[in-house]
């Protein structure tokens, strides 16, 4: 009797542990519908000497004369970086460089889009969120040409070392207004520098060589320290092959032909180097521990099989999520089918070219990315469309208008995000109005389905990524 019944015990709880393997297995496993991303070779590269190239190198050509750099915007006093001499009066998110003719030039850096200061320190790697692309383009505009005139005047050097620039910009400013200030332009800076070269020999013409559509489609800028978790560059996961290929793309403003992109890319395996080196910035309040723990397994159940699992066994499974699952907004990636010469021009450019070739690859959907680091990367979704973790969880909660201070920004820890205003109606800049194409705040409705303690648990969870 004793024997059947330690039998029978013995039965369960084998059974109960098959089935608890199993539940674990099917929290773990990637999701099913999800496009595994094909790991493409990368270049080793120098750590420091990425992050020297960074923020001293001269991936940028043009800019303005040193002289003329402090006449209008004064010697930076922060001096965030730590650079010496005159280097160090310039912003963080400019370079000093040599010209051939040893002239100091300040051209802007990557971190114009790629830094941003946040409670009194600069975090490099975290996306610029107060650019404003939406100030309207005056072509006409009287200071400007004032400007210009003035410095080819007084500073005629150094107005010959600023041309290129002023001339990429002169060409492309127009067409690169978004709705809203806050949301990135860069997408279609890409597509508007690609269009005025010739893909084989890079060389720039005045005249545009593709069609170019009509909407600017506006993105938030993913955080650097996701890079190395990641198979493919970018939203839309489209960036394959060489990653240095992608990096050194600023360097399009301004690149006078193939032999100088060819030395300007020998340091991108470096800066790729540093930026896998970048580690995500830490939440710095206090965390209810007991809470992030049920917060854990919320998240594992629910979402790890997209973002993967993090702390001791970390796995990112590296999935492309399809349109009809994720219903993000889509015209991000829909704009790569439909104007498909961009895509065509980068696959038999200069870039695809060569030792190192780079690739793009579209996809009907958007990347599942890495979490870590998320609480300070808001607003959240690819085009920055919803402002707190609070309301991407619950889309009930998500604002359809709504603004938030960029002169006196304010950070939620509690909603996580940027603290921010509802308004009835979105027509002005400062709105962040998801009406408009491009700015939906629709999709992602995983976090729905969970109750209000296991949605607060989630978050609590997702301070300690
Ligand atoms: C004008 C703003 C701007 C500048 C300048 C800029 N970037 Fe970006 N960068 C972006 C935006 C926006 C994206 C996201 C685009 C997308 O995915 O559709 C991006 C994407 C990236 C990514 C992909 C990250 C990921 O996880 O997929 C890397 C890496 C990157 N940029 C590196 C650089 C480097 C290095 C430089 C300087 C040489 C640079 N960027 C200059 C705006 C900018
Ligand atoms: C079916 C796959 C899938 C599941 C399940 C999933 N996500 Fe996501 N998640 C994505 C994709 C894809 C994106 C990017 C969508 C976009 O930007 O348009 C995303 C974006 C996010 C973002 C925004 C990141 C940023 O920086 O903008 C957060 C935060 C997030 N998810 C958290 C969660 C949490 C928490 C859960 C579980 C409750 C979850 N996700 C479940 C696929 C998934």
């Amino acid at each position: 009797m004793r024997c059947r019944k330690q039998a029978f015990v013995i039965t369960i709880i084998t059974a109960v542990a098959f089935v608890s393997i199993a539940a674990m297995n099917v929290e773990n496993e990637p999701f099913k519908e999800g496009v595994y991303i094909e790991p493409s070779a990368q270049q080793k590269g120098d750590t420091q000497k990425g992050y020297d190239y960074l923020v001293n190198g001269d991936y940028l050509k043009s800019g303005l004369g040193y002289n003329f750099y402090v006449l209008l915007n004064g010697k930076d006093k922060r001096n965030y970086l730590g650079r010496t001499g005159k280097a160090g009066n310039v912003a963080y998110n400019f370079n000093l460089v040599k010209t051939k003719n040893n002239n100091s030039l300040v051209v802007p850096n990557c971190l114009q889009c790629h830094g941003q200061e946040f409670n009194g320190n600069l975090v490099i790697g975290l996306g610029n969120t107060f650019l404003d692309f939406s100030k309207p383009f005056k072509r006409n505009d009287v200071k400007g040409k004032i400007t210009q005139k003035v410095m080819r005047f007084i500073l005629p050097q150094q107005y010959q070392s600023s041309r290129v620039l002023i001339r990429s910009f002169s060409t492309i400013a127009p067409y690169l207004q978004t709705e809203t200030q806050g949301v990135n332009a860069a997408d279609r800076l890409a597509i508007l520098l690609v269009a005025h070269r010739n893909p084989e020999t890079l060389k720039w013409s005045d005249k545009a060589l593709l069609e170019i559509p009509e909407e600017v489609i506006p993105t938030d800028v993913p955080a650097w320290w996701l890079l190395k978790k990641k198979n493919a560059m970018f939203y839309n996961g489209f960036g394959r092959g060489d990653f240095g290929k992608f990096l050194m793309l600023s360097n399009l403003l301004t690149v006078s032909d193939t032999s100088e992109a060819a030395e300007t890319f020998t340091h991108f395996k470096d800066v790729l180097a540093y930026l896998k080196s970048i580690e995500a910035p830490r939440y710095p309040h206090s965390i209810d521990s007991t809470l992030a723990v049920s917060g854990k397994a919320v998240f594992n159940n629910n979402c790890s099989k997209c973002h993967g699992v993090y702390g001791d066994n970390v796995t990112y499974p590296n999935l492309l999520i399809p349109a009809h699952i994720i219903k993000t907004d889509s015209l991000l990636f829909k704009a790569n089918y439909q104007n498909p010469q961009f895509i065509e021009w980068f696959n038999k450019s200069w870039y695809a070219n060569g030792h190192y070739p780079a690739r793009l690859q579209p996809f009907n959907g958007y990347i599942a990315p890495p979490l870590d680091g998320v609480w300070i990367t808001a607003p959240y979704l690819h085009n920055g469309s919803v402002p707190t973790l609070e309301a991407l969880l619950n889309s009930k909660e998500r604002p359809r208008y709504w603004q938030r201070d960029f002169e006196q920004p304010e950070y939620d820890y509690v909603n996580v995000g940027w603290k921010y205003e509802v308004k009835n109606e979105g027509n002005s800049r400062k709105i962040y109005n998801t009406d408009k194409p491009g700015y939906r705040n629709t999709g992602h409705t995983f976090g729905d389905r969970l109750n209000k303690e296991d949605r607060k648990a989630v978050i609590e969870y997702l301070k300690t990524l």
